[in-house]
């Protein structure tokens, strides 16, 4: 197997069989050689700087009734909130003083007009707010929050937002009908995902890793999926069961297989790292509800961005959308202490005052 890996990694281009087999190892000598050349080829395209984003959960409303997702809309058993336009605006204000250079802004799915209408003026009010000397062109901003028509993500873009997060959950398309709602679709979700490519985003997407019934080529599909949409940036996490969801009898299951799919999570970031080279790639905090070092060990294997949680402490118990999530009781400054202290810890330094944008996105823009 080691001379197998050894010849797969001299590669300059991996097709399916090689991610395929790289994803399957299972020795840690494999492991780790497979890691350390995902860090290597990280150093080179990315650097060792580690981008900030901090996320704000500003909403758990959502319309939708993903299977594996706590806050999906027939869980009655959470409080619905969102954040009022002081709270978000003040959390910003918040990151850009401390030098994060960009946030998330994070919510359930909504399509109504007053959603959409409401956060068209937050992101625009905090494109003005956090302009700086030190942010000329303020907070980078990058929106997650699901499915919506062109004209809306052309004016959310239009009013200041750059990036974009929309996963694919799973590239396999019968996968993705089992774990979604019948008025979900496939289909839809890659019209979106090319839409934003198209209006300009830096695209982000990912999937969850060890979903019920996946299998090594669905994960392996999933990493070059990434390459034909052309994403720019990739969140990927391990699949967790949430008490309140369809998923709730594997518990038991899953906790078997926690250390599996930490292992298959972590090889996931390396491979695509090996494959796409000169993405963004997360290490999400997922990660870290598995294993208490789970996203600093992402960092370790080629991921390059980490996002500290900047949502009021009242508000982030309502905000699981898997059980064990990590942070819950603390203060967005805790969070910043920790998150610098975990990325100090493996060798490496936060970017402040920078977007940290996708140099994959930088690079195709001048061509
Ligand atoms: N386990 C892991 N990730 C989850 N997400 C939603 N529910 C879960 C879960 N139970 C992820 C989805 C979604 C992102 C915002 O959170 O991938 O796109």
């Amino acid at each position: 197997m080691k001379s197998m890996i050894q010849n797969i990694l001299q590669k300059s281009n991996l097709d399916a069989r090689d991610i395929r087999l790289l994803l399957s190892v299972t020795e840690a000598e494999d492991i780790e050689q497979i890691r350390s050349n995902a860090y290597s080829i990280m150093l080179e395209k990315t650097g060792e700087s580690v981008w900030l984003r901090g996320l704000i959960e500003f909403s758990n409303i959502c319309i939708n009734d993903c299977y594996y997702c706590g806050i999906r809309k027939s869980n009655r058993g959470i409080d619905r909130y969102t954040l009022s336009r002081e709270e978000i605006i003040d959390s910003a204000k918040w990151s850009a003083d401390k030098g994060y250079g960009s946030v998330v802004l994070q919510s359930g799915e909504r399509n109504d007009a007053k959603f959409i209408g409401d956060l068209i003026e937050i992101v625009s009010e905090i494109k003005s707010e956090t302009t700086s000397a030190n942010l000329p062109n303020g907070l980078g901003i990058t929106l997650c929050v699901g499915e919506q028509s062109y004209s809306d993500y052309k004016r959310l873009f239009d009013a200041g937002a750059h990036r974009y997060l929309l996963r694919i959950e799973t590239s396999n398309p019968q996968l993705y009908a089992k774990i979604h709602s019948p008025n979900q679709s496939f289909e839809k979700r890659i019209e979106c995902l090319k839409s934003l490519k198209d209006i300009g985003y830096q695209l982000g997407t990912g999937v969850m890793i060890g979903i019920p019934g996946q299998s090594l080529d669905d994960l392996a599909n999933d990493i070059m999926f990434f390459k034909e949409i052309d994403a720019d940036m990739i969140g990927m996490g391990p699949f967790i069961v949430h008490s309140e969801t369809e998923f709730a009898n594997l518990k038991p299951l899953y906790e078997k297989r926690k250390r599996e799919i930490y292992i298959q999570s972590l090889l996931m970031i390396a491979v695509a790292r090996l494959y796409l080279k000169d993405v963004n790639i997360a290490a999400t905090t997922a990660l870290q509800a598995l294993y208490p070092m789970g996203r600093e060990t992402g960092l370790t294997f080629g991921a390059n961005v980490i996002m500290p949680l900047l949502t009021p402490t009242e508000y982030r118990e309502s905000y699981q959308l898997y059980n064990g999530k990590p942070c819950i009781d603390e203060f967005s400054s805790d969070c910043f202490d920790c998150i610098q202290r975990r990325v100090e810890s493996v060798g490496r330094k936060i970017a402040l005052d920078q977007w940290g944008d996708s140099l994959h996105h930088t690079l195709n823009n001048k061509k």
